[in-house]
């Protein structure tokens, strides 16, 4: 391959030192420890610079695995335990068909998964009672932020500009959910109030008067509670003011769904529907709005279209009103959010449909019912007074609290709630059986000296059976519409019917299982299975994430040697792995920086600098944490940070100046060479430099960002360390930080993490994502030192590679002095709209039928596609994907001779789907065999798009 560049090389290196600039070339070797190494003296302390075999590493893991304690955990606070269909644990969760592919911008060639996540919105709009949902968000208490800047939105604009702006939140909240509130609330100038909205007539929603925001209530809420707010909502409503809730798709099989009674927005963790805890993630947040928010909601939102065959076909809506468009005016800059989880949850409304999860959530009220019965039989008052029945699945018992879980712990191999020292809360779920409930009570008998009272007797006597609805709830409580209609919700209820189902779907959609998805910054690779095995372990699945600390340690093993290593690679002194995304990492980075700089004398230093170049999440971020965005130029030859702009917009601002993002390599493919220079300049005028290191790949073991010279940065996990797309998602986004911003590494209200000055959490969890976390960990253990910087001279060879092949048919857009881009390259299509009327869609379009995903199309540059090939393809793969593209270039000059008309050509048509090729009479200038079949392979290996082509507008990001 290296002598088959352009112009050839003699060896790795002498390549490397030709793609990086020389000062910013790392001499360390990369210390990651390898397995132990056992001498004949038995010594296992030193650790090979060699990573894991896959063997090794399993056995590994499984050690760190036995220090997690799996017990059963009636915790509630927003997370219960569920059982996976296993058809959908083996056929989607583990299945890379399911896992691997991307989001689906493209969607020819992903109306599969389009199709779950449409079924994804339409359980979530069903169950709510609202009209417009989206395809997951990052999590409930991220949800809830969401809500919060949607309300503020909404507001008219004058309302808006007023000087105070309070967002009222139930004290019946989960307590993650309002730590998580303020985190956001800062930056957009928010005042939390947390109170009692229901007390007196909701006099405190009156007081806040024109102030008011949006409301925000939990319904059931944290104690278990069940309240009717149609009155709040009128008086919410009454002040123009937005009306929150977050709320449990279980209990709104039953309860009147939040659309009914005036919600504006509704939202929680769809966990429960079959994802396991996973230590507090990965799962799907869901948020549905009313019709009249709809171009407010965040995230990702699939609709229907047709294709050009007149049929009909899903697809993203409003694609471009993602944050990427909105940048620095931005109130969400949500990008991956949880597609993967949200098809798990889909398939599992699917599976059960309505008539299944009614009868799981009455078989959780007969529980929590006869749960409540016992104890207050036992002698114990349950609830906040009154004499009111448990109406969904928690219930509130006045106890000793530290006594009753110590022993329900010890004894019963069970975990509780700690609401306060008085309070201890169970929350009961689908796996909760006769025996769980007996043990259940026996900690509550064993405090009273007496023996629990007998489960059926007590259900007999209360008159509760495991599937019949409870008759007393409250007739405004209770939910009367029908729900989940659809016939695909009521087609799918056997294994089998499922199983095909699944297969049917993901038959339509291109994965990593197919072939190479070139995406330009997404960094597609496809990660080992070795890494992907321990995810569904219930050591690592079936942990609560607020479990007492000395139950999860092997997470905690786990977690101090991930991030000790991503110090390693960063070159920063600490790491969170709190943030559940990017776009949360740099949410993180950014306030964590300006905590540090409020604490620093003079101005408020505010401004952050941002080059054009920039992903669409780094000027959102900046605006979400309170920052005033400028934007830096960048050359147009090079794509190199403007030098001159930079300088001059540091001075300008020099006294208010916070802090520079700076992607690395640049989002245009290429390392920037004055990059030392720029972080420098911002130094020296009081700011810091966060670095964008979602490109990473490219940087692993070569340079690195503490070495640079910035302060903080965040990788995505999801792209360099192998958490497979998902489809758009889990992702997690750690942060490094150095020295002087360690204490400020965000913290949590009820499990101890972070700094000692501790931001405010970014996420619900503790450690975000924490259940995904394993498999970087294996991929960095399994690499080691030494090959995870051999990926990445590979990863900039396969891009060099692909580029110095392409080169004569092509012209490319950036790359350094030496001609050589970093691990990506853009390909710019922009003069075949002249000479032959081809765009970049069409080249997109045109490279399904030959098998392959599009690159990224349009980002950063308009009508350009961004390659980027990653090291884990083969020179085979490679020369597959660009024999196709010079092929493609073929097609276009026949298009520029004038063989082939300009419109209704094999590039405008495409792509082509069996039904196009087969029904029909055939009028076309070209064959049906060209269409399909452009180069010999694609004969015994052909990957069908389902649909013809949608309009898809000219918008692609990663
Ligand atoms: C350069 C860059 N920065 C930030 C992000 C945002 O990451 P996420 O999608 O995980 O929020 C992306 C996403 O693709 C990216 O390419």
């Amino acid at each position: 391959m290296l002598k088959a560049l352009d112009p050839p090389v003699g060896s790795l290196d002498e390549f490397v030192r030709q793609v990086l600039p020389a000062d910013i070339l790392s001499s360390r070797d990369l210390k990651i420890d390898g397995p132990a190494i056992r001498t004949k003296d038995g010594d296992q302390g030193r650790f090979s610079k060699e990573g894991f075999t896959e063997s090794q590493l399993l056995a590994r893991l499984r050690d760190i695995a036995s220090g997690n304690k799996v017990l059963r955990s009636y915790i509630g606070c927003g997370y219960a335990g569920t059982r996976v269909p296993e058809v959908i644990k083996r056929n989607v969760l583990e299945s890379p068909g399911w896992y691997t592919s991307y989001t689906p911008y493209q969607p020819e060639i992903s109306q599969g998964r389009l199709e779950s996540l449409l079924n994804f919105q339409t359980m979530v709009c069903d169950l709510t009672g609202l009209s417009i949902s989206n395809a997951s968000v990052l999590d409930e208490a991220t949800a809830a932020a969401e809500a919060m800047t949607l309300s503020m939105n909404a507001l008219p604009a004058a309302r808006q500009r007023r000087p105070k702006k309070v967002y009222l939140v139930s004290h019946l909240c989960h307590p993650q959910t309002i730590a998580v509130l303020e985190s956001r609330a800062s930056g957009f100038g928010i005042t939390i109030e947390v109170g009692d909205v229901l007390a007196n007539d909701g006099k405190l929603v009156e007081d806040v008067g024109e102030d008011l925001v949006g409301v925000l209530v939990q319904y059931p809420d944290t104690e278990g509670g069940v309240e009717d707010f149609k009155g709040l909502s009128e008086k919410i409503h009454n002040l123009k003011a937005t009306f929150c809730v977050a709320t449990d798709l279980l209990a709104l099989t039953v309860l009147t769904p939040p659309g009914e009674f005036g919600a504006d927005v509704a939202f929680g963790n769809a966990q429960r529907f079959g994802v396991p805890f996973g230590y507090g993630g990965p799962h799907a947040a869901f948020f549905a709005c009313s019709e009249k928010h709809k171009r407010k909601i965040p995230g990702r939102l699939i609709g229907l279209s047709k294709d050009r065959l007149g049929d009909k076909a899903a697809r993203l809506a409003l694609q471009t009103r993602e944050q990427h468009i909105r940048r620095e005016k931005a109130t969400s800059n949500i990008c991956t959010a949880q597609a993967l989880l949200a098809n798990m949850s889909a398939f599992y409304a699917v599976y059960h449909g309505p008539k299944g999860l009614q009868t799981i959530a009455h078989r959780v009220i007969a529980a929590a019912r006869v749960v409540e019965e016992g104890v207050r039989r036992l002698g114990y008052s349950t609830g906040r007074g009154g004499d009111n029945r448990v109406l969904f699945d928690t219930v509130l018992v006045e106890a000793d609290a530290k006594q009753i879980t110590d022993w329900a712990v010890k004894n019963k191999q069970m975990n509780l709630r700690i609401f306060d020292e008085k309070h201890v809360g169970i929350t009961v779920d689908e796996t909760v059986n006769i025996e769980d409930i007996e043990d259940i009570l026996d900690v509550f008998a064993h405090f009273k000296g007496d023996r629990s009272p007998s489960v059926d007797e007590l259900a007999k006597d209360i008159g509760v059976t495991a599937s019949s609805a409870p008759s007393d709830i409250p007739p405004a409580l209770r939910r009367t519409s029908r729900f989940l209609t659809h016939p695909v919700f009521n087609s799918h209820h056997s294994e089998t019917e499922l199983l095909r189902y699944i297969h049917h779907l993901q038959s339509k959609d291109l994965s990593l299982t197919h072939s190479m998805i070139p995406l330009g910054s997404c960094t597609m690779k496809l990660n080992s299975t070795t890494e992907m095995i321990p995810i569904s372990w219930p050591e690592f699945s079936s942990i609560h994430p607020f479990v007492p600390t000395d139950q999860a340690k092997g997470y905690n093993t786990l977690i101090n040697e991930l991030e000790k290593d991503l110090a390693e690679i960063t070159g920063f002194h600490a790491v969170s792995l709190q943030p559940n995304s990017g776009a949360q990492g740099e949410f993180t980075g950014l306030r964590i920086i300006r905590k540090y700089l409020e604490e620093q004398p003079g101005k408020k230093r505010d401004i952050c600098l941002i080059p054009v170049s920039a992903h669409g999440t780094n000027p959102a971020s900046a605006a979400m944490a309170g920052m005033r965005v400028v934007t830096i130029k960048c050359e147009n030859g090079t794509g190199n940070l403007d030098m001159k702009d930079l300088k001059t917009k540091c001075e300008k601002y020099s006294e208010e100046l916070g802090a520079i993002m700076i992607t690395y390599p640049s989002t245009f493919g290429v390392f920037e060479p004055k990059v030392k220079e720029a972080c420098e300049l911002v130094h020296k005028h009081g700011g810091q430099v966060y670095m964008d290191g979602a490109n990473m790949n490219a940087q692993i073991g070569l340079c690195s960002p503490g070495e640079i010279g910035a302060d903080v940065c965040h990788l995505n996990l999801h792209k360099t360390f192998c958490i497979p797309h998902g489809g758009g998602g889990p992702g997690v986004g750690p942060v490094g930080v150095a020295e002087h911003l360690a204490p400020f590494l965000p913290g949590h209200p009820l499990v101890k993490t972070g700094g000692e000055k501790a931001i405010a959490p970014i996420s619900g969890a503790p450690w975000g994502s924490a259940s995904i976390l394993p498999i970087s960990w294996a991929y960095i253990k399994m690499m080691g030192g030494l090959g995870l910087t051999h990926a990445t001279k590979i990863t900039l060879l396969n891009a060099n590679y692909i580029l110095s092949r392409l080169r004569p048919h092509y012209p490319i857009l950036y790359t350094n002095e030496k001609g050589r881009c970093a691990h990506e390259f853009i390909l710019d299509v922009r003069k075949f709209k002249e000479s032959a009327g081809v765009e970049a869609i069409d080249v997109a379009k045109r490279l399904q039928d030959y098998g392959f995903h599009a690159p990224t199309m349009s980002w950063p540059v308009a009508n350009t596609l961004m390659i980027e090939p990653t090291e884990s393809e083969s020179q085979g793969e490679l020369d597959r994907f660009c024999d196709a593209l010079i092929s493609i270039r073929k097609e276009i000059e026949a298009v520029e001779k004038g063989e082939q008309p300009k419109e209704g050509n094999v590039l405008k048509m495409a792509p082509h789907s069996q039904k196009d090729l087969l029904v029909g009479e055939w009028d076309r200038p070209y064959t049906r065999e060209k269409a399909a079949y452009p180069l010999p392979w694609l004969k015994e290996k052909k990957f069908w798009p389902s649909v013809t082509r949608l309009d898809d507008g000219e918008y692609s990001t990663p």
